[in-house]
C-alpha cells in the first residue's frame, strides 16, 4: 500500500487496494470474483433467460409473466410485460406467515431523537388502512398522488399505500418551494396531496402545509381534490374545508384490511421529478415489476442483506436513494431499517454515529457530502469525533450520489469503518431506477474513489461521441449498451423528450447516463469524472444550470440575463456561480452584495433553498461569440478563480472576461 503525495495525484493515479476479507468473502451472497463473474457471463450469454430467473425468485407474481422483454417499441422497453404484481403486496404481504411477520420493519428516529418502531405486520395494517382511506376519496388506480412529507413512517405508508391501489405516487422533497411544487402537481396532473402540517429540521418547525396552500394557489392545480394533512406537531394549519382533511381523522374507521390491486408489470409506480438540462424538469417514471426486481436485488447483492441486519439509508424519500432504498428496497428484502426525520448536525455533528451506536446499525449508506461534512466537524471538534461512539456493530459502508474523493473514502473506511468494513460506493440514477456500478462487499477488491464494476447484467461501456468504444485510461461518455429492468419508462407526457435525452441517435441506441467516466488501465474499474451535461451535483442534489437560469431571468423587474455554472467545493461537490446582468448599471460594494442576496432569496423562493446559488457575479453583459452564444467554458473558468488561457478569438467583447473576473 502507499501513500500518494497529494489530492490530485490521488485522484489522477489510485493505487492503494483493499480486498475483501476472507471472512467476509466466505459469508457473502455473491462470493468471491468467479461468483460475480459466473452471474455475468449468464447474464451475457442469454439476458432474457437471466432475468426471467431473477424476477421469478425474487418477486411475488399474481399472474405469472410469459414475455420478459419487449424491445418491439424500442427505446421504450416493456419488461415482464404481461405479468400481473403489486409492489406493496411484495413488500408487506409476502412477510406474512413468515417469521418476517414479527419483525421489525422501521425504527423510526425523529429529529428530537424519538423513537418508534413498527413492525411488518403492523405496518401491513398501517398502510392498508391509509389505502382504504385514498379509495375512500375516491382516487384510483392510474391517478397521480403527490406526496410532499418529511421524513416519517406515515411517508412511507402513504407511498406503499399508493401502491397498494395502484395509484402512481410522485414524491416532492421537503425542500422544495411552493413553485416547485405547483410545477409538479401541474405536470403529473395529480389528483390528490399528501403533506403535514410542519416538518421538524434540527429543531426547527418548518411549514409545509401553507406552502402546499400556496403552491396550488398559483393556479393549474385543478386536478387537485383533495389534501390530507398529516399532523406531525401540534401546531395548527390552514385547512380549506371540503378539499382537507387530517390524516388521523381520515383513517378513522377505515378497515386494516386491503386487498392489493394487481397491476400489469409495466403500470407507473411512480414519477419522480428530476433535473435535466432545459429549465423544465422532467418526471422520470418508473414501473412497478422491472423496479422492484432491482430494489429488491440490489439490497441482496449490494448490501447483501443479512436476516439480522440493521439497515440505513440516511436519503430523504423525497430523492430516488429514499424511494429505492428506503421505501422499497428494504422492505421488498424484510429488512429492519431506520428511518431518520432530522439532519446530521443537530443537536451535533455526532449524530449520525451516536444513532449507529443506539440501533446497532449494520449497513450504514451515505452521501459524500454529508461525510465530508462530518469530517470537517469532527477535525474542528473532537467531542464529535465517530471515535467516542461505539460502531462495532457495523459491518458495511455505501456511499452514494456523487463522486466520494478518495481523502474522504480513506476516514470514512478508518473512522467509521475501523478498516473492517467494506465501502460500497454505488453510481446509478434517478433514471437507472437502482444501483449500476458498484462494487460487490463478498467479491471485489476495493479501489477508493471508484464504483468498480458494473454488477451483472448491467451493460456499461465507455464510448466517444459516435458511440464506438474507447481503450481503458482512456475517458469518455458513461453508457449502458442493453436494457435492464429498473431502467426509466419514459419522461412522463414527453416520450420525444426521453428519447432525445436519453437515446440520441449517434450513440447507436445506448442510454445515455450523462456522465463522464473513464476505466483504470489495470482492472478496468470505473471512475466517474461528472456530469457533461448542464446538470450540476451540489451536495448530492441534482440542478440543472437551465433551471436556475430561468428562475433568475424570472425576476424581470431586475435581471437581463442569467449564466449558471459550477465549479468545483471542497464541501458540497460542486457549487452554484451564477453571472447575471441587470436592467441598471452593474451594481457594485454594498450594493452588489444586497442584490445577490435579493436574487439568492428569490431562486430559493422559485425553486429552493438547495438551488440558491453559492456565488452571484454581476457583470455589464456576458461573453459571447459573434453568433450571440454565451461561452460556457470561460465562465467555468472564472468561476474557478482560473487565468484564462483557451481560445477567446471568437469572443464578441472579450473586455467582459476581465469585468467578471474581478467582480465579486
Ligand atoms: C447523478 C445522478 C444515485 C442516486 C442519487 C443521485 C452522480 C451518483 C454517484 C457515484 C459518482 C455519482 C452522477 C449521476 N452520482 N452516484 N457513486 N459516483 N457520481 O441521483 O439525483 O439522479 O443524480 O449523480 O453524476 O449522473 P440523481
Amino acid at each position: 500500500m502507499s501513500t500518494p503525495s497529494s489530492s490530485i495525484e490521488s485522484v489522477l493515479v489510485e493505487n492503494r487496494v483493499f480486498e475483501p476479507s476472507a471472512a467476509t468473502v466466505a459469508s457473502a451472497r455473491i462470493s468471491g470474483m468467479p461468483a460475480y463473474e459466473a452471474l455475468c457471463a449468464e447474464a451475457a450469454k442469454d439476458p432474457q433467460a437471466f432475468w426471467a430467473r431473477l424476477a421469478r425468485e425474487n418477486l411475488g407474481w399474481h399472474k405469472p409473466f410469459t414475455q420478459v422483454l419487449d424491445d418491439s417499441q424500442k427505446p421504450f422497453y416493456k419488461w415482464f410485460a404481461d405479468g400481473q404484481i403489486n409492489a406493496s403486496w411484495n413488500c408487506l404481504d409476502r412477510h406474512i406467515g413468515t417469521p418476517v411477520e414479527n419483525k421489525t420493519a422501521i425504527v423510526f428516529e425523529a429529529d428530537d431523537g424519538a423513537v418508534t418502531r413498527v413492525t411488518y405486520k403492523e405496518l401491513l395494517a398501517r398502510v392498508s388502512q391509509f389505502a382504504n382511506t385514498l379509495k375512500a376519496m375516491g382516487v384510483q388506480q392510474g391517478d397521480r398522488v403527490v406526496i410532499y412529507m418529511p421524513m416519517t413512517i406515515e411517508g412511507v405508508v402513504a407511498m406503499q399505500a399508493c401502491a397498494r391501489i395502484g395509484a402512481t405516487h410522485s414524491v416532492v422533497f421537503g425542500g422544495f418551494s411552493a413553485k416547485a411544487l405547483q410545477e409538479r402537481i401541474q405536470d403529473a396532473g395529480a389528483v390528490a396531496v399528501i403533506t403535514a402540517n410542519y416538518q421538524m429540521r434540527g429543531g426547527k418547525e418548518l411549514p409545509l402545509k401553507a406552502i402546499v396552500d400556496e403552491g396550488i394557489a398559483m393556479g393549474g392545480c385543478e386536478s387537485i381534490k383533495k389534501v390530507i394533512v398529516f399532523q406531525r406537531t401540534p401546531t395548527a394549519c390552514n385547512m380549506v374545508a371540503g378539499r382537507d382533511v387530517l390524516w388521523h381523522e381520515a383513517i378513522a374507521g377505515q378497515s386494516t384490511e386491503c386487498a392489493p390491486t394487481f397491476v400489469g408489470a409495466e403500470h407507473p409506480l411512480f414519477v419522480l421529478y428530476t433535473s435535466g438540462s432545459t429549465g423544465k424538469p422532467k418526471g422520470v417514471q418508473h414501473s412497478t415489476g422491472g423496479y422492484l426486481l432491482w430494489a429488491r436485488l440490489t439490497m441482496l447483492w449490494t448490501f447483501d442483506l443479512k436476516p439480522e441486519d440493521v439497515f440505513w439509508c440516511t436519503a430523504d424519500i423525497g430523492w430516488i436513494t429514499g424511494h429505492t432504498y428506503v421505501a422499497y428496497g428494504p422492505l421488498a428484502a424484510g429488512a429492519t431499517q431506520v428511518v431518520f426525520e432530522g439532519v446530521p448536525t443537530y443537536p451535533n455533528a455526532g449524530r449520525f454515529w451516536q444513532m449507529i451506536e443506539k440501533h446497532k446499525v449494520t449497513i450504514f449508506y451515505t452521501a459524500p457530502t454529508a461525510i465530508r461534512s462530518l469530517i470537517k466537524a469532527a477535525e474542528g471538534d473532537e467531542k464529535v469525533h465517530p471515535k467516542n461512539w461505539n460502531l462495532d456493530s457495523l459491518r458495511l459502508l455505501g456511499s452514494v450520489g456523487e463522486p466520494i474523493n478518495p481523502e474522504a473514502w480513506m476516514w470514512y473506511h478508518r473512522h467509521v469503518g475501523h478498516e473492517r468494513c467494506p465501502i460500497v460506493d454505488t453510481f446509478w440514477q434517478t433514471e437507472t431506477g437502482g444501483h449500476m456500478i458498484t462494487p460487490l462487499p463478498g467479491a471485489t477488491p476495493l479501489v477508493p474513489g471508484s464504483c468498480t464494476l458494473p454488477l451483472p447484467g448491467i451493460e456499461a461501456a465507455i464510448v466517444d461521441e459516435q458511440g464506438n468504444d474507447v481503450p481503458n485510461g482512456s475517458g469518455g461518455i458513461l453508457v449502458v449498451k442493453k436494457p435492464w429492468p429498473s431502467m426509466i419508462r419514459t419522461i412522463w407526457g414527453d416520450p420525444e423528450r426521453f428519447k432525445k435525452s436519453y437515446f440520441p441517435e449517434e450513440l447507436k441506441g445506448y442510454y445515455l447516463a450523462g456522465d463522464g467516466a473513464v476505466r483504470s488501465a489495470d482492472r478496468g474499474y470505473f471512475r466517474i469524472t461528472g456530469r457533461i451535461d448542464d446538470v450540476l451535483n451540489v451536495s448530492g442534489h441534482r440542478m440543472g444550470t437551465m433551471e436556475i437560469e430561468s428562475a433568475l431571468v424570472a425576476k424581470t423587474d431586475l435581471v437581463a440575463e442569467a449564466a449558471v455554472v459550477g465549479r468545483p467545493d471542497d464541501l458540497t461537490g460542486e457549487a452554484i456561480v451564477a453571472f447575471v446582468v441587470l436592467k441598471r448599471a452593474r451594481p457594485t460594494g454594498d450594493e452588489a452584495k444586497a442584490l445577490a442576496k435579493e436574487l439568492r432569496d428569490w431562486v430559493g423562493k422559485e425553486i429552493g433553498p438547495i438551488a440558491k446559488p453559492k456565488d452571484i457575479r454581476f457583470g455589464d453583459n456576458l461573453p459571447k461569440t459573434r453568433s450571440g452564444k454565451i461561452m460556457r467554458r470561460l465562465l467555468r473558468a472564472i468561476a474557478k478563480g482560473e487565468a484564462i488561457t483557451q481560445d477567446v478569438s471568437t469572443l464578441e467583447n472579450p473586455a467582459i472576461l476581465e469585468q467578471l473576473a474581478q467582480n465579486n
